[in-house]
C-alpha cells in the first residue's frame, strides 16, 4: 500500500489588469459573452472565450431550457462549436466568467464537473494542455495550467 500525493498549482491574479494582454483580451471577450447567455430560470450567467492554435477565438454562454437538464453550460457550447468548426485545430486556453442577478459573484467560478470531463476530452485528443482562466463578476481570477489540474484520475478513451 502506498499514498500518494496529488499537487494542484495554479496562480491567483488579484485583478484583470494583472493578466497578461492576451489573457485580459480573452477575458473581456468572455465577459461580453456573458451579456447574451440565455439563463431566465437560473439568472446566472456565464460567458466563455476560447483561443484556438490558429488565432481563431471561439465564444459561448450558457444556453438554459425550461426543460432544465437539456440547458448547456457556456464553456461546453464554446468547446463543442470550436470541436465542430475546426476539428483538428488544438485549444490554447479558455476564459470563463460568471455573474448573477441575484448577488454579486466576487470569486473565480470554476467549470463544473461536467465541462471539465468535456474539456479533458478535447486536451486528451490533442495531447497538448489546455490553459483556463476563470473568474466571477469581479475579484480574483484563477489559472490553471492544464484541465488535469482540475481533474485528477479522469477518465478518458485509453481505458475503452
Ligand atoms: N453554468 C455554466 O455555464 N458553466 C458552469 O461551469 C457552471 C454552470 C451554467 C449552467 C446554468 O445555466 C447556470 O450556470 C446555473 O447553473
Amino acid at each position: 500500500m502506498k499514498k500518494i500525493e496529488h499537487i494542484t498549482t495554479f496562480t491567483v491574479f488579484d485583478a484583470l489588469d494583472e493578466l497578461s494582454s492576451d489573457d485580459r483580451a480573452l477575458m473581456e471577450i468572455a465577459i461580453k459573452m456573458r451579456n447574451t447567455a440565455y439563463a431566465p430560470y437560473s439568472n446566472f450567467s456565464v460567458g466563455a472565450a476560447l483561443l484556438l492554435e490558429n488565432k481563431e477565438i471561439i465564444t459561448g454562454n450558457n444556453q438554459e431550457n425550461a426543460a432544465y437538464p437539456s440547458g448547456m453550460c457556456a464553456e461546453r457550447v464554446a468547446v463543442y462549436s470550436a470541436g465542430a468548426l475546426y476539428p483538428n485545430i488544438p485549444i490554447v486556453k479558455i476564459a470563463i466568467s460568471a455573474s448573477s442577478l441575484k448577488k454579486v459573484v466576487d470569486q473565480p467560478v470554476g467549470p463544473c464537473g461536467s465541462c471539465r470531463q468535456a474539456i479533458a476530452e478535447y486536451e486528451f485528443k490533442q495531447n497538448t494542455p489546455i490553459e483556463l482562466l476563470f473568474a466571477g463578476e469581479k475579484g480574483k481570477i484563477v489559472k490553471t495550467t492544464s484541465l488535469k489540474d482540475l481533474l485528477p484520475l479522469s477518465f478518458d478513451k485509453s481505458f475503452l
